[in-house]
């Protein structure tokens, strides 16, 4: 990397969109991926819901950040790197920056492009000293070798904040982190957030707040559809469904139909009946303790465990096992 700012568009949703959609919405039990609600307008959505005070979530991670400060910051290795899978906005890499001269780079990593690029250009404005090489892609479809000429120079640190692990099935972590064990070696780190379990209603007034803001994330699915998939379907025909499965362990947020419904999707057909949803994330709720034995077995060691004064949320600091 040299002092600069970089963009690398990997183009990884434009023929994923259309095929997911198709093939999860003819399945019997109906499902889109979680990557499928961030368009630029889903991003935007996100954002809004970090603000909501039903959203525990990034208040409890930043919380931990300024508490934890000085910890973290002496725990990255010098001259490091930011990969971060997911970034989304500026704002909790820009703590990290407040926290740490250590870092010298950032590669944001993200498949909602106009909002990566956006963010990554508000933050090389604030800091021009950094490097930045921002990629739209998949996270979990990375080149490694692409990623190791990156940051070539620096000491790689995998931030993976928020509770996007917990959208992700077991499979895709336990290859997120196989690829995060390439990409660190044995020098670098992983600041990891984890979402803890807790009661119901904290949980459901979390992933269904009074303002409808998670409403209209959830259903930014069906007007990305229309945008983009020439579909021409009524959003209101479908109502925000938030679940807790407690079997599970996860919140799952479905898209209900009130109404039967029929569309096309070019030459497919998709039927869904009264009642019948469509399933577009999960949100994993993790213990500790379970979680860290985990990541015991696939070859990391927890160096260091955050709360926040709730204990709603875990932040950890991760190494390769020798
Ligand atoms: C829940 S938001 C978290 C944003 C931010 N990291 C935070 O902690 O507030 C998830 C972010 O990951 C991105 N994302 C979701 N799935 C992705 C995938 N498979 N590959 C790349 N980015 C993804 C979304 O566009 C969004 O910006």
């Amino acid at each position: 990397m040299k002092m600069s700012f970089d963009f690398t568009d990997l183009a990884p949703t434009t023929v994923s969109f259309r095929d997911d959609v198709i093939v999860g919405l003819t399945q019997q039990l109906k499902k889109t991926s979680p990557m499928h609600l961030y368009d630029e307008r889903g991003s935007q959505f996100f954002e809004q819901i970090c603000e909501l005070e039903e959203y525990y979530v990034t208040r409890a991670e930043m919380e931990i950040f300024d508490a934890a400060a000085l910890h973290i910051s002496e725990a990255l290795p010098s001259n490091c790197t930011i990969v971060e899978y997911g970034s989304g906005s500026d704002r909790k890499i820009s703590q990290l920056l407040k926290l740490s001269k250590r870092i010298k780079g950032y590669v944001p990593i993200d498949i909602s492009k106009t909002f990566l690029l956006k963010m990554s250009k508000k933050l090389w404005q604030n800091y021009p000293h950094l490097d930045i090489h921002a990629i739209c892609a998949n996270f979990l479809q990375l080149d490694t070798d692409h990623i190791a000429k990156i940051i070539d120079g620096y000491n790689p640190v995998v931030f993976f904040p928020g509770s996007s692990i917990g959208n992700l099935s077991a499979d895709e972590i336990t290859k997120l982190l196989m690829q995060t064990k390439k990409i660190i070696g044995g020098q670098g780190k992983m600041i990891l957030g984890i979402d803890l379990q807790k009661t119901e209603e904290v949980l459901l007034q979390a992933y269904d707040d009074s303002k409808g803001v998670t409403a209209l994330f959830n259903k930014n699915l069906i007007h990305r559809m229309n945008r983009e998939l020439q579909t021409n379907i009524d959003a209101n025909c479908f109502k925000h469904h938030a679940i807790y499965n407690e079997n599970k362990n996860r919140i799952e947020m479905h898209l209900k139909a009130l109404q039967d419904l029929h569309f096309w999707i070019g030459d497919y057909e998709i039927t869904l009946q009264k009642n019948e949803t469509i399933h577009t994330e999960s949100s994993q709720k993790y213990n500790v303790d379970d979680f860290s034995r985990f990541l015991n077995t696939v070859g990391f060691k927890v160096e260091s465990i955050f709360f926040d004064t709730k204990k709603y949320f875990v932040v950890l600091l991760l190494a390769l096992k020798k």
